[in-house]
């Protein structure tokens, strides 16, 4: 084979495996470069082989008789000698086989022009398709974009976040309206709710919207812009009070990464994000109070890192909000956020530097000041100012949960430490502090269940990667553990929430069965009732690795059920009403929980846990109203 063919034809069929591999299963950012520098390579060794082969080729060389006049010399069956009867050697060619389908499907130059062109345009169309995907979407800058979003709602205030750079629009004013269940009193008028007199790029034109609510009760509301946004949310149920709506379900959906055109479909929208889709169609059946976003919102370094400044940061959180997917998810559900790597770095792990804050600024305007108010800290500070003034982790209750969500990038040490470095730290000193408060915190009696937020795996059981996981972080790690089954014992169930992987993982820690050494004959610290359990679920719209990554080794990671499969996958936690039985107290009860995972839009799994009962006596809980306060923030 010449070497220019031998070129051609292998940069053909890297082209065609990588750009398959990045176009339909992972926007790896070093394809691109790839894929463009080898098409420079095909395209002319693909001309130069075409060229330099001739359309012939030889079969065999032999010595051949050939006798001019043999027919004219056979008289009936005789053939006469003559003397013109010639020996010479010759060559039998014929024209060199087509092989269309090694032509078409790997790329191979063929004889024939039309293949052989074929071939290389399939080349240069799977190029056109890359550079589709990595260039259209940066074109899309979205400096105009206008757009309003529903963050934290809680039972007396629901916050919105509004994005308007067109100053003729402003000020601009929302109006709210109750819209279900109808109140008696027919007042179905709009209100106006509250306004947002201007916007400027100290902020990329966003501002934050307070709208307090005109009903105790829980409703469903519509509300309105006068820049012609609107869209449905629903109030939230007091802290440790039931759910009015929905029979009593307390129901809210959780999942993480998103990314635009995975698998990409060259029909799609610059900025669709495909996953979201199925999301879409299964939302209005859930009555979801919330989606609590586990990280990985953008992508800032996938598939192309465009620029480290504020504006490269800023640009890609305007992509996702206009994207023609956003809308079907978000027009009617509050959406609270968690940061993870992807919307500052890699498998960020560096205490705060000069990235770090271009980074934070957009989460900051667009997903941190719409969230839930900061967390409490450890010491209770003032009443008027609970939280650390630069806190950026967040705590709330309602209706039968209490929440908290974790900030696992802003203060970790280096990954790089040994996993079970006594001084390594995921949370810094001060988060695990207010962390291990709100672990420690009774609840009041409505309240049967604390939820953890973290942007990653609380399980060692993920074996790519772990150190970027709590597995690389084992000391605080236990001791969290420890905390939360102290919780269970005060008679409140802890469920962790985590994305990440890609992967769905749902993982038991249960206590240790005794206490100290085995011999001790000492009875267990926690009763197994008090297991800790985690649920991870993502991608909503990202790859998937079709090779496993996690094993259960030794017992102190269960593993309840384990799926890698799937480009789109999200959790539905629905807390369910307490049982109506006469006789025992509200402190008795435990509670049920259901999840449920979707993966491409089907249910295609669910389990369902109970919020241990109380073994401290309600002793330990606060005076009614301080419980009431701390826990309404
Ligand atoms: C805001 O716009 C002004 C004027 O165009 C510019 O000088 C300034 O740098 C911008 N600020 C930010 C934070 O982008
Ligand atoms: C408001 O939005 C609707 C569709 O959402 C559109 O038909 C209408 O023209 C818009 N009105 C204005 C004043 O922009
Ligand atoms: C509450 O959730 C459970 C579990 O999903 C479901 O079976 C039940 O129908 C729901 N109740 C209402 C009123 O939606
Ligand atoms: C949101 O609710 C409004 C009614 O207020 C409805 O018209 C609209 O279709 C809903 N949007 C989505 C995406 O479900
Ligand atoms: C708050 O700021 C102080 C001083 O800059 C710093 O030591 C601390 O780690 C920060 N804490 C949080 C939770 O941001």
């Amino acid at each position: 084979m010449l070497v220019q063919t031998r070129i051609a034809a292998t940069t053909s069929v890297i082209i065609r495996l990588a750009s398959y591999f990045f176009l339909r299963w992972a926007l790896f950012p070093p394809v691109p470069p790839l894929v463009f520098a080898l098409l420079a390579i095909n395209l002319p060794s693909f001309v130069l082989s075409h060229r330099a082969t001739p359309t012939f080729e030889i079969v065999k060389e032999v010595d051949v008789v050939v006798t001019d006049a043999a027919v004219e010399d056979k008289v009936g069956d005789a053939v006469f000698e003559e003397e013109d009867v010639d020996i010479t050697s010759s060559v039998f060619v014929r024209p060199r086989p087509l092989h269309a389908l090694r032509t078409l499907l790997l790329g191979f130059p063929s004889p024939s022009k039309l293949l052989s062109l074929l071939a290389a345009l399939t080349n240069i169309l799977l190029a056109l398709f890359v550079a589709d995907r990595v260039y259209s979407e940066h074109a899309m800058t979205g400096q105009d974009l206008s757009f309003v979003r529903i963050g934290y709602v809680s039972d007396t205030t629901a916050r919105f976040l509004i994005r308007e750079p067109d100053q003729a629009k402003l000020p601009l004013t929302m109006e709210i309206r109750v819209c279900d269940p109808r109140p008696l009193s027919d007042t179905l008028d709009w209100e106006v709710a509250g306004g947002v007199r201007w916007t400027d790029n100290t902020t990329d034109y966003t501002a934050v919207l307070n709208v307090p609510l005109p009903s105790k009760r829980q409703h469903v509301y519509e509300w309105r812009t006068s820049n012609n946004h609107s869209g449905e949310f629903t109030a939230a149920p007091g802290a440790g009070q039931s759910p009015t709506l929905h029979g009593g379900n307390f129901t809210f959906v959780a999942t993480s990464c998103m990314l635009s055109r995975v698998p990409y479909d060259p029909r799609d929208h610059p900025l669709a994000i495909t996953g979201t889709r199925h999301l879409a169609k299964v939302l209005p059946t859930l009555g979801a109070q919330f989606m609590l976003f586990l990280g990985d919102f953008i992508y800032v370094d996938v598939p192309r890192w465009w620029g480290k400044s504020v504006s490269d940061y800023r640009q890609k959180y305007r992509q996702v909000y206009a994207s023609p997917d956003w809308q079907p998810i978000a027009q009617n559900l509050s959406w609270i956020h968690v940061l993870d790597d992807h919307e500052i770095a890699n498998d960020w792990s560096e205490r705060q530097t000069g990235i770090y804050h271009a980074a934070v600024d957009p989460y900051d305007h667009y997903h941190a000041a719409a969230n839930p108010p900061l967390a409490r800290r450890a010491d209770g500070g003032s009443l008027l100012r609970g939280a650390r003034a630069n806190a950026t982790y967040f705590s709330f209750s309602q209706g039968p949960a209490s929440f908290f969500m974790l900030d696992t990038r802003s203060y970790r040490s280096s990954n790089k430490l040994p996993f079970d470095s006594t001084s390594k730290t995921m949370l810094g000193a001060e988060q695990l502090a207010d962390f291990l408060a709100f672990l420690r915190r009774p609840e009041p009696p409505g309240i049967k269940w604390k939820i953890v937020a973290s942007s990653v795996p609380f399980t060692k059981n993920w074996r790519v990667n772990t150190r970027d996981t709590w597995g690389g972080f084992l000391v605080e790690r236990q001791i969290i553990l420890e905390a939360m089954w102290d919780a269970g014992l005060q008679g409140t169930g802890v469920v962790i929430l985590s994305g990440d992987r890609h992967e769905f993982g749902a993982t038991k820690f249960p206590p240790p069965a005794v206490d100290g050494s085995a011999t001790s004959g000492k009875q267990a610290r926690w009763p197994p009732s008090v297991a800790v359990h985690e649920f991870s679920a993502s991608p909503l719209s990202q790859f998937y690795s079709p090779v496993p990554s996690y094993f259960q080794s030794g017992d102190s990671d269960v593993k309840l059920k384990y799926i890698n499969r799937g480009n789109s996958k999200f959790g539905v936690v629905t807390i369910l009403p307490l049982a109506e039985d006469v006789g025992s107290s509200v402190e008795a009860k435990s509670s049920q929980l259901l999840y449920r995972l979707y993966i491409n839009g089907e249910q295609v799994w669910d389990t369902s846990i109970e919020s241990p009962r109380a073994i401290q006596g309600p002793k330990a809980r606060p005076p009614f109203f301080l419980g009431k306060l701390f826990g309404q923030r």
